[in-house]
């Protein structure tokens, strides 16, 4: 079978995700890190992320022998065994970066300079770097020029991992896109992947860097287009389930990518709008519809407080101070314990400033006994979390949901209802189900849904 030697450069969700899962296909990975500490956990089979499977995989592959963890990327380049061809060097290496939003929304790419900076004189001839972070259009070209070498190519391989089905997303993907200027480079890293048999769009590396973009924005004003419907399903008297569930019938539209919340959030979306803004900006273009998924989404997360507000006073100007509100879910989805630009959080801040008085319970943050490294949680942002939902909902004015955690459909309601002060619940991803909630004696307030009314 035909296998590389590949350096995976940082162990972030993309990075240990991409490492273990090129591993699982044959490949002989290297994978580095900056953070001591954290190739000392992975090195004794600790994965600090929640990620389904994630973890397995890592022990499986490090038992086999294909996949090992070093501390910084230029042990990664050179850290392979010589199988036998006089080379112990990397033969493509992978940036999986951080590129943060930096001032302006551009994204800061310290993190790919320092490395490319670190491995450039390391890196054997016919080395081919790729750059699987989401980065600004012009960045393959702007590393090529870093790298100052002309006998490595750099490759852009964008990915589209979800978090919680990191994995799965992998090893299932829709498509594959290798974007590069010289062909036969892109061919070697599309190779990586042919086991999967997925659809494979080989392109320049400015169009494979844009499209990541283009992908990311076009599902945030999905769902920016679904939320303000359901707003306008509650002004008119429709249910949003119902009209979008006829219309992801529609091949053109689909199912997915269609539930309205409290804004979408993660460490993706936002980052990628406000960096596609900027490339528009900087290209003298006013993309107005991607300012208004923007703006869409930031008033999203005030009309989710003046709901909480009309709920909890029955009036749209009534004052929360003093208001107790127990919050359920705080990371930014559910089936990840991430908390990066999650909606949840900026909704309790806005709930704070309006006086609030908040308790939060997520169970992706109340720690595992079994595992020292994952303490629980005992706030986050100001908000103290409590161990159990009981708990957040004890003299509570209103229990708001945030996050969809399937768990919260099967809570104990009316034991919830027991301990409240009064039996509201605002429901943010539209998860319960009404008739529960009625049973239980509590008032439910979805998102333009008919059986819970508007608030
Ligand atoms: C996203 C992209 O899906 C992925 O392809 C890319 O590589 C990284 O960014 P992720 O950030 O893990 O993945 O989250 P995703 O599942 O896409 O959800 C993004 C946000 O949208 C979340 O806040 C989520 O709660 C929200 N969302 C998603 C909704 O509000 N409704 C939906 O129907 C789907």
């Amino acid at each position: 079978m035909f296998t590389r030697r590949v350096a995976v450069v940082g162990t972030g969700y993309v990075g240990l995700t991409t490492g273990a899962c090129l591993a699982s296909l044959g490949h002989q990975v290297v994978c580095a890190d900056i953070d001591t500490a954290k190739v000392e956990r992975l090195r004794r089979g600790v994965v600090d992320i929640l990620e389904p499977g994630l973890s397995e995989l890592v022990a499986e592959q490090v038992t086999a022998g294909r996949l090992s963890f070093v501390v910084g990327a230029s042990s990664a380049v050179s850290g392979f065994a010589d199988g036998g061809d006089g080379s112990g060097q990397a033969e493509v290496v992978f940036l999986c970066l951080p590129t943060p939003m930096g001032v302006g929304g551009v994204a800061d790419l310290r993190a790919v300079e320092a490395v490319v900076e670190e491995t450039r004189e390391l890196l054997a001839p016919g080395t081919v770097v790729v750059n699987k972070s989401t980065v600004p259009v012009g960045t393959a070209a702007r590393t090529a020029e870093l790298l100052d070498r002309a006998d490595v190519a750099v490759v852009s391989n964008p990915e589209f991992l979800r978090e919680g089905s990191a994995v799965h997303d992998f090893l299932n993907p829709d498509r594959i896109v290798v974007g590069c200027d010289t062909a036969e480079a892109a061919e070697r890293v599309a190779a990586l992947y042919a086991r999967l048999g997925a659809p494979t769009v080989l392109t320049d590396a400015s169009s494979s860097e844009l499209m990541k973009y283009a992908a990311n924005c076009f599902l945030a004003m999905k769902l920016s287009y679904v939320n303000a419907m359901a707003e306008l399903c509650e002004r008119v008297g429709a249910d949003i389930g119902d009209v979008t569930e006829a219309i992801g019938y529609d091949r053109r539209i689909g199912q997915a990518f269609l539930s309205p919340g409290p804004g979408w959030g993660g460490s993706c979306l936002p980052k990628d709008t406000h960096a596609l803004l900027q490339v528009a900006d900087a290209a003298d273009f006013e993309f107005r519809l991607l300012r208004a998924t923007i703006d869409t989404n930031t008033r999203q997360r005030q009309r989710i407080v003046d709901k909480v507000r009309q709920a909890v006073t029955g009036r749209r100007t009534g004052s929360l101070t003093r208001v107790r509100l127990g919050l359920l879910g705080l990371t930014f989805k559910a089936g990840t314990d991430d908390l990066r630009d999650s909606p949840a959080l900026a909704i309790a801040a806005l709930l704070r400033q309006a006086g609030a008085d908040l308790v939060g319970y997520d169970p992706a943050l109340v720690g595992d006994p079994s595992n020292p490294d994952k303490p629980a949680r005992t706030e986050v942002d100001g908000v103290p979390l409590v161990a159990d939902p009981l708990e957040a909902a004890q003299g509570a004015e209103a229990v708001v949901v945030l996050t969809e955690w399937p768990v919260f459909r099967t809570l104990d309601w009316t034991a919830m209802a027991g301990v409240m002060k009064q039996p509201i619940v605002v429901d943010t991803r539209n998860l319960l189900d009404s008739a529960t909630l009625r049973r239980a004696g509590l008032t439910g307030i979805g998102l333009g849904r008919r059986d819970t009314g508007a608030a």
